[in-house]
């Protein structure tokens, strides 16, 4: 049995205790859209299951592909940073994204050495990287790739997409990659036409049975379900992957309109108790609180890269929709 192997087995039989032995980045990237919703799911389902692991958080409007590269380069530049200026390196790196639902916890049996875990799905003729999870060095290969436009340009990459130019890159670094399932999915404001055409992007709807992989959902009352869903999900190419759609698993929204104006009960609804109060009481929170809150957050991040607490909930309070908060 080589190394890795019996690495892994020792994780799975010491789980989550294992994981924390090491020392843990997590690492939040991308458009603060819907972080009253998607911030405490966060919280709940992934650094309290890992509450020794340090938080990143590098979010910023995302505006194309070279920027995405940036951002995801960004992350690692924060992650370099603290550990020459503690005078040490991690063990894991957890990378995922601030508009992230997340509906269940991110499970320990997602950590495995030797290889980059990402979610099933969503592949677009490539890999999807909404998550991805690694030890060091491979999420060091995963997350600096192509991370200039000078690099994309010069390697002729410009006209792929972000899972095609990731994959490509997996594949130069000889990095083996390994899709696990994941309960969380992107919530999205965007308006897609309905229903999909065979390479527009679905919406699923929240009403989670099956996991989402990263798929871009949002709340909506009355969603396709069953053999109606089944038939368009069919139509849809299969390059993007979707697995768990059969037998009615996974609820589609028809998203060519904004969310609709009693989204909340709708989500409430769908997500069960505890993410339906953690809504309300963000939805009723003062400018003081959100404040006090994001301070509990901070403590627990390594490296800030975002404007301040303050501005955050301003701008989040008078919106009450979106935080996109754009970096310096
Ligand atoms: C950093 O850590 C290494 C190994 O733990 C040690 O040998 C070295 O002296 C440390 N450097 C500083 C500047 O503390
Ligand atoms: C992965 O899939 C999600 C959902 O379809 C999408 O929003 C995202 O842009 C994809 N790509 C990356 C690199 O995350
Ligand atoms: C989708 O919703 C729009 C209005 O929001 C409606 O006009 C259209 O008929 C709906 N399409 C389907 C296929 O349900």
């Amino acid at each position: 049995m080589c190394h890795e192997e019996i690495e892994h087995r020792k994780l799975a039989a010491g789980g989550r205790n294992a994981v924390e032995a090491g020392r843990t980045a997590i690492c939040l990237v991308g458009a603060a859209r819907r972080f009253e919703l998607t911030g405490p799911s966060i919280v709940r389902n992934v650094l309290a299951q890992y509450p020794q692991a340090d938080l990143f958080l590098s979010p910023m409007g995302i505006q194309g592909l070279l920027q995405y590269f940036n951002l995801v380069q960004g992350c690692m530049d924060l992650i370099k940073s603290h550990e020459s200026r503690e005078n040490f390196t991690y063990d894991w790196i957890v990378r995922t994204r601030v508009d992230g639902f997340w509906a269940g916890p991110l499970e320990p049996s997602s950590f495995i050495p030797n290889t980059y875990v990402i979610p099933e799905g969503s592949r677009h003729g490539g890999l999807n990287d909404s998550l991805g999870i690694g030890k060091r060095d491979i999420s060091a290969m995963a997350l600096s790739r192509l991370s200039t436009p000078d690099n994309l340009v010069a390697a002729g990459y410009s006209g792929l997409n972000s899972e095609t130019a990731f994959l490509t890159q997996m594949k130069l670094g000889q990095v083996s990659t390994q899709e696990h399932s994941f309960q969380f999915c992107i919530m999205s404001d965007r308006r897609y036409s309905f229903p999909p055409s065979q390479y527009t992007t679905p919406v699923a709807s929240l009403d989670i049975h099956g996991p989402l992989n990263g798929a871009k959902c949002r709340p909506c009352r009355d969603p396709y379900v069953g053999q109606e869903a089944d038939e368009i999900w069919a139509k849809l190419d299969t390059n993007r992957g979707w697995v768990e759609w059969r037998n009615g698993a996974l609820g589609l929204c028809n998203a060519t309109s904004e969310w609709e104006k009693d989204w909340g009960e709708v989500f409430d609804v769908m997500v069960g108790p505890i993410a339906a109060a953690e809504r309300k009481r963000v939805a009723a929170m003062s400018v003081e609180e959100c404040v006090s809150d994001l301070g509990v957050f901070m403590g627990k991040t390594a490296q800030w890269k975002s404007p301040d607490p303050v501005h955050i909930c301003q701008l989040g309070l008078a919106k009450r929709t979106i935080v996109q908060s754009i970096s310096s």
